[in-house]
Order: C-alpha cells, then structure tokens, then sequence
C-alpha cells in the first residue's frame, strides 16, 4: 500500500492536525465510556440479585451518567468532524483549482481528461476530507471500544474471552466468505443497469440523432437488454442471498449459543457473576464490530492513498514557465515577428512549424491561410505563449517570447476562435471576463458594438440574464458575438482571429464578421480564415504550407501572381479577376 501520498497530504494540511487529534482523543473518551456503562450495568445486575437496592441504584445512576456523557461526546464529535470536513475540502479544492489554472497548457493537455479532472476535484477531494474526519473517528471510535472492551472482557474472565476470540475470527470468515459471492452477484447487476443508464442517456442527448436515423427501436433493444440483464443478475443474487442468510444465521446463532453455554457454565460453578456475564456480553459486540470493519477499514486507507495520490498529481503539474518582461519594449514596437521559427508538439516530434518567418507591422491585418493542418492555430497559440518556440525566434512586443511574464503578455492580446468559448453565469459575467474590473457601461458598450444589446434587452434581468451552461441558451451567432464582445471590453492591441466564422452559416457569418470589423478598429490583427473572401480586406496575406511561408503579399499582388492564393480563390469561386 504506497501510504506516501497520504502522509504528504496530512503535513501539507497539518493546520488540521490539532483538530484530528481532538477527534481521536475524543474517540478514546468514547471507547473508555463505553466500557465504563457496560461494567456498570453488570455491577447494578449484581447488587440486585444480592438484593442490594441501594448500591443496585448506585451503579444504574452511574451508568446512566457515563451514556449521556458518550451523547454529548457524539454530538461535540460531529460538530467538529463536520467543520473540519468542510474547511479541508474547500481550502485544499480551491488549491487543486489554482494549480490547474497556473499549469502550462501542455501540460493540461497531455494529462488529463475533462471528466478525470472533475474527478479530481470533486470525488477524490471529498473523499480525503471525509476519510481525514469522518472515517478516522469512526475507525479510531471502533478501535478503541474494541481494545477497552476486550481488556475488561479479559479482566472480567479470560475463559470467555479465549473462546470468544477463537469463535469469532471463525464465524466472521463463514459470514465473509458467504457474503462474497453475493457482492459480486450484485456488480455484475450495477455494471448492467449502469449500461442501461448510458443507453438512456444518449438516447437523450443524442435524441436528434437518433430521430434521425430512426435509431429508436436498435436503442429500445440495446436498454432492454441490459434492463433484462441486471434484472436476472438481480434474481439470482436475491436467490443466492436468501440461502445464503440461512447459513449467516446459523453461524451466529452457533457463535452466540457455544458462548451462552460456556458463559452459563461459568456462572453455575461460580466462576462468574450474572453481572459480569452480561457486562461481557455487551462488550463483545463491539469487539465484534472491530474486527468485521477492520477490513473496510485497510480498504478505506487504500482508497485514501490512491486519492491522495490522484490529487498530487495536480498539485505537482509544473507552473506555466516565465520571464521579467511585463511591458512592450521600445516604444511601439511591431506587436508579432517570427524568425526562421521552429517548433514540435513533442521533442523530436514531426515539426508543425518549420522555418516560419512574418511579420505583424503594427496596426495592419495580416491574414494567415493554407490548407487544414499547415500549422495556422498553432502559430496563434506560440504568439499567445502558450507554447514556446522550439527553434528561431518570436518576437512579441520587442521582446523575445520566452522572456514575457505570460500574463503580462496576454493583456495585449486578445483572442476569438472558431468554437465560442463562454461559460456559465450571465451575458454580464461572460463579457466582464475579458477585463479585470470591466464596468457594466463598458460592458453594455460593447454589447450595443456587437448589436447583442436589443436581444439582452429582451429579458427582465438584462445584461444579468444567465446564459446557461456553454451559452446553450444562444444561437451560434449569439454565442460568437457575446465572444468578440467579451474580446472588445480588452481593448488589447492585438487581436487574433481563428476561423471565427467558420462554423456560421452565411447570414450569421455576415452578422458576426460586422461586429469583428468593428473589433478590428484601429488594432493590429492576425486573421486566420477558411473562407478567404473574409480575408480579402486584409493588408498583408501570407500562405502556409507545411509550417513554413509559401507566399506573401497584398491580396491584390497575390491575385495577379496567379500563385496558390489565387487557386484557392478560384476554387472557392470567388471573383479572381481576368
Ligand atoms: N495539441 C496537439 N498535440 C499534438 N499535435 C497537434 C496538437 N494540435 C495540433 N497538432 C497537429 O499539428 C498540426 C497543425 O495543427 P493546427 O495548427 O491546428 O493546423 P491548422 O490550424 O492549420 O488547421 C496538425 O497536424 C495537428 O494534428
Ligand atoms: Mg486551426
């Protein structure tokens, strides 16, 4: 069992640590009171079969006393174990959430999956904090009335004891061993009504789809059956478990007579008193509950390293790297300029850029086109320093890219790419997110520059309006233009477009291309596009091919040169002239 990850979780979070031991002091009190309660019942038993009243109601008192204290010690117990849960679970989830925000996008990429990080975040935080509160004073709670009961069990006669310590073990392995099967009855029929909920949940959000293809009837089968699976799995397993209940019960019963037999011997013989044979009766239950949980226990602390383990590996992800620079150098400088530029997802991988080389003059548009896969995004991705070049240089705002702290760099620069991007919260929230401390009249500004402003207005709550998860309550058209208004409140001087309005039909695209014109104003820009009549107004055009410039110049030059810019055009029936 690697318990490393564990122990590091516990000394990065040992603020907590004085409130654990509280915890388990707490449930030492609770396995001493435990005991205590238990020796007095026998006592009082005693006295009153000598027929002593008064001592009889002594020690009933007494063991009234020592209940209601393990009450107000359970209720001191959950108080803390909840706080302590609820503190953990939020400090160290905001933790994980930072880290991910801080990571290189690389690293993001290559480590995990959208669900696996939800994961993390959600089920195996929540299940370190519950296990450092909740699950250790349950497990220290049983350990300690199990240790306190088995002394005075002992104390109280060891003939007893010796016999239950060999019965127990014994009957608790015919009760696990029977259980086992049935356990594994029960997964199979989880694993099937799980596949069954899929099923379900496709047919849902794929509904269009299945519509379409009149896949109903093929689905209908695919959920019966699994339907029918985990039912006869579920059968079988509540067949299994009665007979299996029968055995369970006769192993207990034969435990508990062997010990009532011995046990009564005992007192005939006057080896024991009544009172002392009920006090080891109570007790050995919790003897009992010891070591039927002792199991889930060893389990609970694998999960707890695994999850430990699951949540380091976020936490270790390496911050994004950076550099001094935090402002343009040298007056104003060309916003982008790449030479011989070079770069690879993987070291020693195939190269996506190979010697590129351009230049974005300040205050020009210069677009990027070339064929799918020639490397057009992942050039805005190095001039958004989220990857560095692996050859060459780039250099962004006067200074090297490397040398930019990222944050600082990406404050002048502004981005919209083909899927909108937009998260939940209202149009308010989606649009302010382009500008730390972005005011509602800014915001509403650049609503009215996308002409988002009449449909915002068409709801009661207006700019406070929810979007929905994604934006799901937008057209397509909506949803790019609350991005390219979101890119407006910016105001950064450099604005990268990829593809844009690809995804848009013709009317829409016609819409949103207004509000990008709009976002262009006055700004330098790299325009990446598929349809190159929208690249028609740029300055400048360079044509990738295989990562590297195939040819450049202004759309008209490039027209006349007849090269591969005007076959594009050509192909996509655009206007080439003669
Ligand atoms: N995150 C990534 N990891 C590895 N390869 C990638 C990644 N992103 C893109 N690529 C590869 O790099 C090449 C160029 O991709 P991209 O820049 O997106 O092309 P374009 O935008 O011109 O269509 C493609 O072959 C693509 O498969
Ligand atoms: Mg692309």
């Amino acid at each position: 069992m690697k318990t490393g990850a564990l122990l590091r979780f516990y000394i990065d979070n040992r603020k907590y640590l004085p409130g654990i031991v509280l915890i388990v002091g707490l449930s030492l009190c609770s396995g001493m009171l435990k005991m205590l309660s238990a020796a007095y019942w026998g006592r009082s038993l005693d006295y009153g079969v000598a027929g002593l009243t008064q001592e009889m109601l002594t020690a009933a008192g007494m063991m009234a006393f020592f209940i209601l204290l393990d009450c107000a010690r359970t209720a001191l117990h959950y108080r803390i174990i909840g706080r302590i849960t609820e503190d953990m679970f939020l400090g160290v989830r905001v933790r994980a959430f930072q880290k991910l925000c801080r990571a290189s996008l690389p690293d993001l990429e290559q480590g995990f999956r959208t669900g696996d990080v939800a994961a993390r975040l959600g089920g195996d935080i929540d299940f370190l904090s519950n296990f450092s509160a909740g699950h250790i004073s349950n497990f220290s709670r049983v350990l300690f009335s199990g240790v306190f009961s088995l002394t005075a069990c002992i104390f109280i006669s060891w003939q007893l004891s010796i016999a239950y310590l060999i019965l127990l073990p014994v009957s608790l392995w015919v009760v696990g061993a029977i259980s086992r099967p049935i356990q594994e009855q029960g997964k199979r029929s989880m694993d099937h009504t799980g596949a069954a909920m899929s099923t379900a949940a496709g047919a849902v959000s794929g509904a269009l789809t299945v519509k379409a293809f009149a896949a109903e009837e093929a689905l209908c089968q695919r959920f019966n059956k699994a339907a029918d699976e985990a039912y006869s799995q579920k059968v079988r397993s509540e067949k299994l478990g009665m007979k299996m209940t029968a055995v369970k019960y006769i192993a207990t019963v034969a435990q508990t007579m062997s010990l009532f037999l011995l046990g009564s011997w005992l007192v005939s013989s006057g080896r024991l008193t009544v009172g002392g044979f009920v006090s080891f009766v109570a007790l050995s239950g919790y003897i009992t509950d010891c070591l039927s949980q002792s199991d889930y226990m060893f389990k609970s602390i694998r999960n707890a390293s695994a999850s430990a383990q699951r949540y380091y590996e976020v936490l270790d992800i390496p911050d994004e790297p950076t550099g001094p620079v935090c402002q343009p150098i040298g007056g104003a400088p060309a916003p982008c300029a790449a030479q011989n530029l070079g770069f690879a997802y993987s070291l020693g991988g195939r190269p996506v850029l190979d010697g590129l080389t351009l230049s974005i003059p300040a205050g020009k548009k210069v677009a990027v086109v070339g064929a799918s896969g020639c490397g057009k995004s992942t050039l805005i991705k190095l001039i958004c320093r989220l990857h560095l070049p692996l050859s060459g240089s780039l250099t962004l705002f006067g200074a090297q890219a490397e040398e930019w702290a990222p944050e600082k760099l990406r404050a002048h620069i502004s981005l919209v790419t083909q899927d909108p991007c937009l998260f939940g919260g209202s149009f308010y929230d989606n649009v302010a997110l382009g500008r730390p401390g972005a005011t509602r009249a800014q915001c509403e500004a650049a609503l009215r520059s996308v002409r988002l402003w009449d449909f915002v207005c068409t709801f009661p709550e207006g700019m406070d309006h929810p979007i929905g998860e994604g934006g799901q309550n937008l057209s397509g058209g909506q949803k790019q233009r609350l991005c390219i208004a979101r890119a407006m409140v910016k105001q950064a001087p450099l604005v990268l477009l990829d593809e844009p309005t690809s995804a848009l039909d013709m009317q829409t695209e016609r819409e949103v291309q207004q509000a990008l014109d709009r976002l262009l104003e006055g700004r330098s820009a790299v325009i990446i596009a598929h349809r190159l009549s929208t690249v028609q107004g740029a300055d400048y055009i360079y044509v990738l091919e295989k990562g590297r410039v195939a040819e450049e110049g202004s759309p008209q030059a490039l027209l006349s040169q007849r090269g591969r810019y005007y076959e594009m055009c050509r192909l996509q029936g655009l206007e080439v002239g003669p």
